[in-house]
């Protein structure tokens, strides 16, 4: 891989994920006003968020996904997931009702994921009262609005084999593949792996035949 080609694809990235607000270049996505519910929605990165949204997107986390730490066995670290909601480079798509209580998040960063120009999504919350009303096919449709925008390659998304829900979500309603860094696409896990490494292209679409140079890299540390 070239060196000109790399610093390219992190140029990119970097360009990106110093836009104020991604969202402002979709103005009729800042709404929600479908089957019984009237949103407002905003994209904010987390150094402009108050702590008690921040706050919040992780109490919801915490709840929505407990059960699925719990069955396959993985620990749920405080720590470490505060920092990832925290990180600066993070950014927060938000739907808020009409008394201006957040409903449901989606949390994102512009990324280099082996060699990829991407948007990663490292979750997507509703609270239950507003999910199954097409909200979360709307926020990451918006997702994928902004992947376009900025010249991403794709979207990624991690999810656990056991979130049946979410899977079906990911797989079937939104045609998210499995992306080919995935762990079953390993022999080493194959069907044993516990989460799938979901992915859908943008008109960029991925590159082929890059050296990994992903931050951090799975395949070669
Ligand atoms: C999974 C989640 C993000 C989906 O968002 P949502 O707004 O509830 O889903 P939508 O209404 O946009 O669903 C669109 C389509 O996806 C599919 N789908 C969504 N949730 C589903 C579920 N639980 N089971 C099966 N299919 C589902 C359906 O085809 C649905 O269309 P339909 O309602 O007309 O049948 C949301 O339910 C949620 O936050 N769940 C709890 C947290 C979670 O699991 N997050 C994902 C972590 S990877």
């Amino acid at each position: 891989m070239k060196q000109a080609a790399r610093d390219a694809v992190f140029a990119k990235v970097e360009a990106a994920s110093k836009i104020e607000d991604p969202l402002a270049f979709f103005p009729l996505f800042k709404k929600y006003d479908r089957n019984g519910l009237n949103l407002q929605i905003e994209c904010k990165r987390v150094l402009s968020l108050n702590s008690s949204t921040v706050d919040w997107a992780y109490e919801l986390t915490r709840d929505n996904m407990m059960y699925f730490y719990t069955q396959v066995d993985w620990v749920w670290n405080d720590k470490e997931k505060m920092e990832q909601f925290k990180d600066e480079r993070a950014f927060y798509l938000l739907a808020y009702d009409a008394n201006s209580t957040p409903v449901a998040f989606c949390l994102f960063r512009f990324s280099v994921d082996y060699g990829n120009e991407v948007i990663y999504c490292y979750e997507l919350q509703l609270e239950r009262q507003v999910q199954r009303k097409g909200l979360g096919k709307f926020l990451m449709q918006i997702l994928q609005l902004i992947a376009n925008r900025t010249e991403m390659r794709k979207v990624i998304v991690p999810v656990f084999r056991q979130n049946t829900g979410a899977y079906r979500f990911f797989r079937e309603a939104l045609q998210f593949d499995i992306d080919v860094y995935s762990p079953s696409t390993f022999s080493t896990y194959g069907n044993s792996s516990i989460h799938e490494i979901l992915s859908r292209q943008t008109k960029f679409g991925e590159a082929v035949g890059l050296a990994c140079y992903g931050d951090p890299c799975y395949c070669c540390d």
